[in-house]
């Protein structure tokens, strides 16, 4: 196969594909792991499995094998997009580029597993210059905003429950942001010495409008299960619980309940009804959970 470094001739395909040379680089084919190159329209690995790029700039490097995850829809990633973008989870979105940073001194690559958009990952990349960075997601329409997070970073679709179609130790810094995790596949594309930083929600997250609107608070357990999951892989050695007072509108709110799993079994309407007898600014309780983990 003709990869960019011994062939100059021109692709077409790496005028539609949003991503530095350094992330394709970095990437493998879910089928076999053989590295992937431009090959006319599309990308091609070298025993010949092809993948396209979208029209909005990712590479869609899903196995076509059905998937196992529940994308994001056009409306979640919009809602969550929206807060995001308002700046409510912004003292979140420096500490996990604190985290990172550390890994991503000399470079090297940031890979965000359900990326969502790509605001964390974006927030990494501006902290650390040298970094490039690589969104992961199954939901097209996340992936679409995903593309374009940052001049450093490039996007693809993959299943990450089926593996991630990166190149074994690939990666410096992963990231893991209230999104599907699988420890063995983590531990493969992390470079030695890399870092894993995983976000999940703290037991008080959203205090008071579980109180106020009837959500369903985090589960307690959910801290041990993490454990168990990424001890056999992984080794703690640090992080921080993170919590702060978000100050909202009334719609803001409302988006943030619906933004969780939360609030999916009330009825129709009765979110907007409850809400509506918040009074405004609505203080909301943040509470995060950053753990960093190096491979064992
Ligand atoms: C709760 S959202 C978090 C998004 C982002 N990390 C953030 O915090 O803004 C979970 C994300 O994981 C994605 N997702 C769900 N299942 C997935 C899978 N099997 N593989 C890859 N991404 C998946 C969803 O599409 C969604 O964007
Ligand atoms: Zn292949």
């Amino acid at each position: 196969m003709a990869t960019l470094r011994d062939d100059d001739r021109h692709h077409p395909v790496l005028d539609r594909l949003r991503m530095p040379l350094p992330v394709l680089d970095s990437l493998a084919c879910p089928h076999c792991r053989g590295s992937i190159g431009p090959a006319g329209n599309a990308l091609r690995c070298t025993s010949g499995h092809s993948f396209d790029v979208a029209k909005e700039g990712y590479a869609g490097l899903l196995t076509g094998a059905g998937t196992t995850g529940t994308a994001d829809t056009a409306d979640m990633v919009r809602d969550r997009q929206g807060f995001q973008e308002a700046g409510h989870y912004a003292p979140l979105a420096s500490r996990i580029a604190e985290a990172a940073a550390p890994a991503l001194a000399d470079g090297g690559l940031a890979a965000d597993v359900g990326a969502g958009t790509g605001y964390y990952l974006r927030n990494v990349l501006d902290r650390s210059p040298d970094a490039f960075g690589l969104g992961l997601d199954l939901s097209k329409y996340a992936l679409r905003r995903a593309a374009k997070a940052h001049p450093r970073a490039g996007a693809a679709a993959c299943d990450a429950w089926r593996g991630l179609p990166l190149r074994d130790g690939a990666v410096s810094a992963l990231l893991n942001v209230f999104a599907p995790r699988g420890a063995d596949e983590f531990h493969r594309v992390l470079r030695p010495g890399g870092a894993l930083i995983v976000v999940t929600p703290g037991p008080d997250h959203l205090g008071e409008l579980v109180g106020a609107l009837g959500l369903v608070s985090v589960d307690a357990r959910k801290e041990e299960r993490l454990e168990e999951t990424l001890s056999p892989r992984f080794e703690r050695t640090g992080g921080e619980d993170a919590g702060f007072t978000m100050r909202l509108p009334r719609s803001d709110a409302l988006t943030v309940a619906g933004m969780g799993p939360s609030a999916r079994h009330l009825a129709p309407g009765e979110l907007e009804r409850r809400a509506a007898a918040l009074t405004e600014p609505v203080e909301v309780t943040a509470s995060f959970r950053i753990g960093v983990y190096r491979p064992r």
